[in-house]
C-alpha cells in the first residue's frame, strides 16, 4: 500500500476537523488493519505530523507539515472531490520539464506535476524562477487540447485571471493581473506563469501550463536581485497559509479554469472581469521588445489578448507579446 492509503487516512482526520477519530473507524473506512493504521501514523509522525492519542477516544490531528506533503495534498484533493492525476516530486529541475517528459512517455492527460523545490525553475524569456523549498507552490498542468494553436492565444491570460479571482476569494487578498502572465500585489510580483506548447501544422499536440505562486515565503528569502520586485500571499494577507490546503484549492480552480477554456465557456467572464483586475488600467507603461522599448498610455486588451497602447503621437499600437513595466506613480 502506498500514498493512496495515507491520503485516505489523512482525509479522515481532515473530515473530523480537529476532533478525535477512532483507530477502528479509520481502519474500517480505509480497508487497512488497526495495526497498519497505527504504523502509518507512526511513519507520518516522522514526516512533520503529530497526533494526540487518547484512550477510548482515538487520535486527533495536532500538527501538520509546513511544507508540501504528497499525501496531505492528496487528502485535501480527495475532500474536494478533485480527481487530479497528481505527480508529486520533492525536488525536480522544473515541473514544466517533468511534465514534458511525462507527456513524451505517453502519460494520460490532464495531469498535474507539483514539486517541493525546483533546481532549474524557469520563467519567460529565459529568466530563472526562484523555487527553493520556501512554502510556495510550483506546479504544471499538462493537456493534449484538440484545438488549433490560434485558439490558445488567450489561454494564459484566462488562466491568470481565473487564478487571480480564485486566490483573492480563497485567501482574502486583492491581487491584480499584470499583462501578460503575472499576478501582482502592491506593485510586486506574487505569481508568474509560463505556457509551453507543441503543435503540428494545424493542431496542438500538447501543452504545459506552469505557475509559480508565492504563498508563504517572505521577502528576505528571495534572491537579492528580485527582492524589491517580489511578494507573497503571506505578505499580502499578513498571515501564514496552510500550504497543502491552499495548494489543493488552487489546483481545483486551475482545472476548472482549464475546462472552461477548452469548452469555450470563458469569453464573457474574460471580457467582463479582466478590466476589474487589471493592474495596468490608467497607467503609462513601457513595452520592452527585442528591438527596443515603446511607451504609451495603456488602453486595455482586445478579445485576442493583445495589449493596446496610445503612443505620444496619438496613434494606437497593439502588442501580442512583450514585457511591460509601469512608470512610477507620483
Ligand atoms: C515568469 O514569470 O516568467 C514565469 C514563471 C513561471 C514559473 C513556473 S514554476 C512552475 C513551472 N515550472 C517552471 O520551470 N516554470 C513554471
Amino acid at each position: 500500500m502506498g500514498e493512496v492509503s495515507d491520503a485516505e487516512i489523512l482525509a479522515a482526520f481532515l473530515a473530523a476537523d480537529g476532533d478525535y477519530v477512532s483507530g477502528s473507524s479509520i481502519a474500517e473506512d480505509t480497508g487497512v488493519s488497526r495495526a497498519a493504521v497505527w504504523g502509518r501514523l507512526d511513519r507520518l509522525r516522522t514526516e512533520g505530523f503529530s497526533f494526540e492519542a487518547v484512550r477510548n477516544k482515538g487520535y486527533r490531528l495536532e500538527t501538520i507539515p509546513e511544507v508540501l506533503h504528497p499525501a496531505l495534498l492528496a487528502a485535501h484533493l480527495l475532500r474536494l472531490a478533485c480527481p487530479a492525476n497528481l505527480h508529486f516530486l520533492a525536488e525536480t529541475d522544473s515541473t514544466n520539464s517533468e511534465a514534458e517528459r511525462l507527456l513524451a512517455q505517453g502519460e494520460h492527460t490532464p495531469f498535474v506535476v507539483v514539486a517541493g523545490k525546483q533546481t532549474a525553475g524557469r520563467g519567460r524569456r529565459g529568466r530563472a524562477w526562484f523555487s527553493e523549498n520556501a512554502g510556495n507552490l510550483t506546479l504544471s498542468l499538462a493537456l493534449r487540447p484538440q484545438l488549433p494553436p490560434a485558439r490558445m492565444q488567450t489561454f494564459t491570460l484566462w488562466m491568470g485571471l481565473s487564478t487571480c479571482m480564485a486566490v483573492n476569494d480563497l485567501c482574502g487578498v486583492s491581487l491584480k493581473v499584470k499583462w501578460p502572465n503575472d499576478l501582482h500585489w502592491d506593485g510586486k510580483k506574487v505569481a508568474g506563469m509560463l505556457t509551453e506548447a507543441r503543435s503540428d501544422s494545424e493542431m496542438l499536440r500538447d501543452l504545459v501550463f506552469g505557475i509559480g505562486l508565492n504563498i508563504n515565503s517572505v521577502t528576505d528569502q528571495f534572491p537579492e536581485e528580485v527582492r524589491p520586485l517580489a511578494s507573497s500571499l503571506r505578505e499580502a494577507a499578513g498571515k501564514v497559509f496552510d500550504l497543502n490546503a491552499t495548494a489543493a484549492k488552487i489546483i481545483v480552480a486551475l482545472q476548472k479554469a482549464c475546462d472552461d477554456f477548452l469548452e469555450d465557456r470563458y469569453r464573457e467572464t474574460f471580457r467582463e472581469e479582466w478590466p476589474k483586475f487589471d493592474a495596468l488600467v490608467g497607467r503609462t507603461v513601457t513595452v520592452s521588445l527585442t528591438d527596443g522599448d515603446i511607451s504609451g498610455e495603456y488602453l486595455g486588451i482586445d478579445e485576442t489578448g493583445t495589449l493596446r497602447l496610445r503612443l505620444p503621437d496619438g496613434v494606437e499600437q497593439r502588442f501580442a507579446a512583450g514585457d511591460v513595466t509601469l512608470r512610477k506613480q507620483k
